[in-house]
């Protein structure tokens, strides 16, 4: 039941890594997880394994209403993952008209992955406000802003404060106790890194859910499409992203036993 959406205004920034290796850390600790890319980019399936050549996703039968479960694939991590699937540039103008008509096109599918109480649901999002980031919010429990240890990002920091990164007015002010942030690519060793990891930590206090430090085995995970924890267990990355799973975790609230099977347990 629980959604956790990651977001960003800035792209580029480690939003994917961040989801995919979040949700295989959550996995490990028990959770039942499905990952959701809303990215037309589709590359989040990469990660988990999936090969370049399949681009199957449930955009394509959007229109049509379909059930959801049917192109859900499950992985050797344990992690469901729900691919976006490709689409070319006529079909995303298309479907991007469809879903302002009719949000429900997007919403009714995922509400009803959400009923299942036991079900751990992250979604990746395109960088910077999309219809996904609109519909996604306001059903979530925790919005993840991903931002790098830079000066843009602490210029950011304002808007990620006060909520207006979600929306303007009351929905602002509605989203702003949801939205948590993660620090990614933070350089130990560099002095620019190291006092806007500091800013923005002193700023947000508890919201900031952790900090995870720039390190090779991040982009070689993705380029061997492994997962962090699979490649480099011991490694400084590996042993961040665990803590900022720590953090997520004791931010959602505990899923009984009984809730443990359910939607996509096949
Ligand atoms: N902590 C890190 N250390 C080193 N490289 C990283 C780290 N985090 C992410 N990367 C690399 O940065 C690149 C961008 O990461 P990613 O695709 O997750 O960003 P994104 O925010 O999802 O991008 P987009 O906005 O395009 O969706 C990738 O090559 C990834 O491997
Ligand atoms: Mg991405």
């Amino acid at each position: 039941m629980p959604l956790i959406v990651f977001a960003s205004p800035k792209g580029g920034v480690g939003k994917t890594t961040m989801a995919v290796n979040i949700a295989d850390a959550m996995r490990r600790n028990g959770r039942r997880v499905l990952v959701i890319d809303f990215d037309p980019q589709n590359t989040l399936r990469l990660h988990f394994g999936v090969p370049l050549s399949d681009t199957a996703g449930f955009i394509a039968e959007l229109p049509k209403r379909p059930d959801w479960r049917n192109v859900v694939r499950q992985t050797p991590s344990g992690v469901m993952v729900l691919p976006h699937g490709a689409i070319d540039i006529r079909g995303a103008l298309g479907l991007s008209s469809a879903l302002e008509r009719d949000p429900e096109l997007l919403a009714a599918p995922l509400r009803s992955i959400m009923a299942d109480p036991g079900l751990l649901v992250i979604a990746d999002t395109p960088p910077g406000p999309s219809h996904a980031l609109n519909l996604l919010a306001p059903m979530a429990s925790m919005v993840v802003a991903v931002l790098l240890a830079d000066a843009t990002s602490a210029a950011l920091v304002p808007d990620i404060d006060n909520g207006r990164f979600l929306g303007s007015g009351t929905m602002a002010a509605l989203f702003a106790g949801r939205l948590r942030v993660v620090l990614n690519q933070v350089d130990p060793n560099s002095r620019l890194s190291r006092a806007a990891a500091e800013t923005v930590a002193r700023h947000l206090g508890p919201r900031l859910l952790g900090a995870v430090c720039r390190d090779e085995v991040v982009a070689e995970a993705l380029a061997a499409q492994r997962l962090v924890q699979d490649i480099a267990p011991n490694s400084r990355a590996a042993e961040d992203l665990r803590e900022v799973a720590r953090g997520v975790e004791a931010a959602l609230p505990a899923v009984p036993d009984t809730l443990q099977a359910g939607w996509g347990a096949r």
